[in-house]
């Protein structure tokens, strides 16, 4: 009996400590990730004095920027999901105050933050595909945003949302970017490129790089836009600005995000992107 008592003991004890040891893999493993610094590569945008106010401020609508960040930028808990993650889309506002426009704009295109560390969750790998012109504008248009509001307190990451770091499940920012870089979407030349240009630096946030669908949040398939060609253009601009499909019947997340910002595109805009989305879908194999 004591024997018995004694063995079971040490595989209790050996037991105890693989978890221990796994624990401590995951914490070092995520903050390792999480503590990550890139360097961050030199920003070119175009001179400050030429770039468009109002194209930055449409931007900022449509590129859903203001949907994460609020409406004011003065940001918002954008997730908070217990073990997994609190994280908030900072106050734009007040960072404007502290950043260069090369930190912005590596924030932007780069997700690296303006302290030099590796963000999480905001979408660079779509914005990345922004032009020179279009960050300038929108840097132009953060710093001619009223400033007020808080500083939004800094994320925090729990259990799981570190065993999904260390696992390789959730990627930072500067990750994602680079695997965004190394598959884009189908390219088919001027006709297109306006179309294009949207579905990249924005769709692509959630659609995945090549626009085949991917999870865009655990649980939530956003499909492959292939499903975009049987949409003929009113049933499409129907979408973009109600967010309802054909069925009429609402959507999980692409109802809000039409209507917090797709809803503000141009005419012109829903066009080029449906005539790119069906030559896609006509050429889809
Ligand atoms: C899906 C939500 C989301 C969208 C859309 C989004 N952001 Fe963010 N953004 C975030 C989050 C979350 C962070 C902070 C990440 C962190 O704390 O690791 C962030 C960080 C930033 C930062 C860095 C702040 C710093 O401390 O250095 C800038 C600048 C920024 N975003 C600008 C933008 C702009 C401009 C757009 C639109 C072109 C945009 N964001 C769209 C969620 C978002
Ligand atoms: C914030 C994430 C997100 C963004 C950004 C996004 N989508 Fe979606 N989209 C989804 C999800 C998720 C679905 C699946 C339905 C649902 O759960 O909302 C979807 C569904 C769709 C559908 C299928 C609707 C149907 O008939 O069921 C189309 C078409 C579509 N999106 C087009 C677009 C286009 C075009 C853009 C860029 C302008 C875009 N989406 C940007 C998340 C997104």
């Amino acid at each position: 009996m004591a024997k018995l008592l004694r063995w079971t003991g040490y595989v209790v004890g050996v037991l105890l400590l693989l978890i221990v040891l796994a624990a401590a893999y995951v914490w070092i493993a995520s903050a390792q990730k999480l503590n990550a610094r890139v360097e961050p590569r030199p920003e070119r945008l175009i001179p400050m004095e030429q770039a468009s106010l109002e194209e930055g401020q449409h931007l900022l609508v449509t590129r859903a920027c203001a949907e994460c960040h609020g409406p004011d930028l003065r940001g918002t808990k954008f997730l908070d999901v217990p073990n997994v993650a609190t994280l908030y889309a900072p106050n734009l506002t007040l960072v404007a105050k502290q950043a260069s426009d090369q930190q912005l704009a590596q924030a932007i295109r780069q997700g690296i933050g303006y302290q030099g560390e590796s963000l999480l969750v905001m979408p660079s790998e779509s914005y990345a595909n922004l032009t020179d012109a279009e960050v300038a504008a929108l840097i132009k248009a953060i710093r001619a945003t009223p400033t007020g509001g808080q500083r939004t307190p800094p994320r925090s990451v729990g259990p799981l949302g570190r065993i999904g770091l260390a696992a390789g499940q959730f990627k930072m920012a500067p990750q994602v970017v680079e695997d965004y870089a190394a598959a884009q979407a189908a390219d088919f030349g001027p006709k297109f490129a306006a179309g294009r240009h949207i579905a990249v630096t924005v769709c692509s946030g959630c659609h995945g790089s090549t626009l085949s669908g991917k999870e865009a949040e655990p649980g939530t398939i956003a499909p492959d836009l292939t499903m975009a060609g049987s949409y003929d253009l009113p049933a499409f601009k129907k979408l973009m600005h109600t967010g309802l499909p054909p069925s009429g019947r609402e959507l999980k997340m692409m109802t809000g995000v039409s209507r917090k910002a797709f809803s503000h595109f141009t005419d012109e805009e829903i066009a080029a992107l449906h005539a790119y989305l069906v030559e896609r879908a006509r050429r889809a194999p």
